[in-house]
């Protein structure tokens, strides 16, 4: 049997739980590409699924303990090998892509269903230039969609920073909205060159106090609330938020906000499949999306790139090198 580096949980917790280890390298079945991982990332699923800090992860994860031992869902490398029935990927092909369900990136290989969300790599983009495209990308795609924004429509994201939010800014103006982004002064200058129209800087001002009206609030750091930001949409208008909210209610506003109110709260359930990835490609690769990279780190120094990320500081997105030349 070969054997591969990886980084394992078999417990949920802090970043202390996850032990770097030599562990069997996987073998594709008939219709899956064995992937030699040279650019992960680690982000706030990897961190949710890891603490298992809302329980509801562990309905997915396992009730006790992980049943996938290994984390990461971004990935870019290379075909190692293809399994027998793979016609669309060739041993020595760059790839890229996502799987938040059998995970598996944070090691030196990982195998993916040839029908998963894996892509050709863009051809202009490094391993760790293409690693960051999706998570940010599907969870900030899957919320525009759900708002149904429209060229004309004038958007306010706060938390412009994260994943989430600077994958957002890009998108909501590749779609022709107007956007308003939130974030830090230090990172005006930023959240300008993502393409933002109007910069608020939230350590100067608070960005309900204004006179502007808008068609969607996203916050895309579960920072603000409905009820905080309901004054500055317009009728018919819809806000969003990444997290539950206090006691969780934005689950409940989302059902009852569409019935009640003419200003309504969603909370749209993410999905991603082959076709949103190769559309965050195009988009990549024609530069009208491009993450943004915070940190680097190597698969030795995981456990600090878990504790930064969960710090809610991070700038875009924490890469992880592997089988770096
Ligand atoms: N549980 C899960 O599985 C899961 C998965 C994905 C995402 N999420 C949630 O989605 C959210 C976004 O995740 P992410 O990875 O995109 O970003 P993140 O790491 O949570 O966000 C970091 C950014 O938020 C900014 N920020 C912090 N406090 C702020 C505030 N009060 N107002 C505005 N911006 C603020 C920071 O910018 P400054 O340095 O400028 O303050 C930093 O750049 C998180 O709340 C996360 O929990 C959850």
């Amino acid at each position: 049997m070969e054997k591969m580096k990886a980084i394992v949980y078999t417990e949920y917790g802090e970043p202390d739980v996850l032990k770097i280890q030599t562990v069997e390298k996987p073998y594709p079945k008939d219709n899956e590409v064995l992937i030699k991982i040279h650019a992960a990332t680690v982000n706030r699923t990897d961190c949710g699924f890891r603490s298992a800090e809302y329980f509801i992860s562990r309905l997915f994860s396992g009730l006790f303990k992980p049943k996938n031992t290994i984390l990461g869902n971004e990935f870019a490398g290379v075909i190692e090998e293809a399994g027998r029935e793979v016609t669309g990927f060739v041993t020595g092909e760059k790839v890229f892509g996502y799987n938040d369900t059998r995970f598996g990136a944070h090691a030196e290989y990982m195998v993916m269903p040839e029908n998963g969300a894996i892509s050709a790599m863009p051809e202009n983009l490094t391993f760790e230039e293409a690693a960051p495209i999706t998570e940010g990308g599907h969870y900030a795609l899957c919320d525009i969609r759900a708002a149904k924004i429209k060229p004309g429509h004038n958007i306010l994201i706060n938390g412009a920073t994260g994943a989430i939010g600077s994958a957002a800014v890009q998108l909501v103006k590749y779609f022709g909205a107007t956007v308003t982004a939130v974030c830090n002064t230090k990172n005006v200058e930023l959240v300008r060159s993502l393409g933002a129209d109007v910069v608020i800087d939230y350590t100067k001002e608070d960005f309900t106090n204004t006179d502007q009206r808008f068609d969607f609030v996203f916050d895309a750091v579960g920072k603000s609330s409905f009820g905080k930001c309901r004054p500055i949409l317009k009728k018919k208008g819809i806000y969003i938020s990444t997290e539950l909210g206090k006691n969780s209610e934005n689950i409940f506003l989302a059902l009852i906000t569409p019935i009640f109110f003419r200003r309504r709260v969603l909370f749209p359930i993410p999905t991603f499949n082959k076709g949103d990835l190769i559309f965050l490609r195009e988009l990549a690769e024609t530069g009208k999306y491009k993450p943004v990279i915070d940190r680097h780190y190597k698969l030795e120094q995981i456990v600090e790139a878990y504790k930064y990320v969960e710090s809610g500081q991070k700038t875009g997105n924490v890469i992880i090198s592997i089988n770096s030349r």
